[in-house]
């Protein structure tokens, strides 16, 4: 299975700034891993036109859980599949804290997703705190547990919420033991199927610290914030 590298943008993105992140991803040449790029919802379509014909994917950041409908604000999986998205990231910890989303709301968005034929990239992680405690199996396990529905064919990422643009990554045998923990409970839910979903680690993630993290067993890719806003920084660590 190839590695994907996708990248957050998070709310960073006028016009401008998205053609100048995009752009330069189409003299990519050839690479081992898989690209993704995820602006926000106004750049989707520009940054899908910027980039057809070339090999890397495009996402949103969120979707509703409804394909349309008296919602005012939201955007559907539709929508977005429409647009040109392919994959969707959901559940994100920025998402969970600052939008309070639940479990079961990041659940039923996946299935909206998938509906729509999008893949969807479903974000676990604990807090500082709840490390602290010895919890982050617990959290995580809870989280994969109601996040994810019955016949999950999707992508999760672990980003532990104390390394989101933090500059504190995680070390490599936390991410070995939490990428174990989570390779563990896929297969012990969905069988063989559960071998196969790729994990991302997501947690300032940088050119510099992406080629010993990707060689974590279990690290299927990486999800990456900041250093995503620069495609040369992002390209380093595709490249790593
Ligand atoms: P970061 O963000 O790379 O800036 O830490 C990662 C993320 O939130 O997806």
């Amino acid at each position: 299975m190839r590695q994907l590298i996708a990248g957050n943008w998070k709310m960073h993105g006028l016009t401008a700034e998205a053609a100048a992140i995009a752009t330069p991803l189409l003299d990519a040449g050839a690479l081992t891993r898989d690209l993704l790029v995820c602006p926000p919802a106004t750049q989707i379509a520009a940054v899908v036109r910027i980039l057809a014909g070339s090999p890397v994917a495009v996402g949103g950041q969120d979707c509703h859980t409804e394909t349309h409908g008296a919602h005012t604000g939201d955007i559907s999986a539709a929508m977005l599949r429409d647009a040109g998205a392919r994959f969707v990231i959901l559940g994100h910890s920025e998402r969970r804290q600052n939008h309070g989303e639940s479990d079961a709301l990041v659940r039923a968005k996946t299935l909206a997703a998938v509906a729509a034929g999008l893949t969807p990239i479903v974000c676990v992680g604990e807090t500082d705190a709840e490390r602290q405690a010895g919890r982050e199996s617990s959290v995580v396990g809870g989280q994969l547990t109601g996040s994810l529905p019955d016949g999950f064919a999707g992508v999760v990422a672990y980003e532990p919420v104390w390394a989101i643009g933090t500059g504190r990554t995680a070390t490599e045998a936390d991410v070995a033991a939490m990428h174990l923990f989570i390779r563990q409970e896929l297969v012990r839910r969905f069988g063989a199927a559960g071998e196969e979903t790729l994990i991302l680690y997501g947690g300032s993630v940088r050119p510099s610290n992406a080629a010993s993290l990707l060689a974590v067993p279990h690290v299927g890719g990486a999800l990456v914030g900041g250093a995503s806003l620069k495609a040369e920084d992002f390209l380093g660590i595709a490249r790593a």
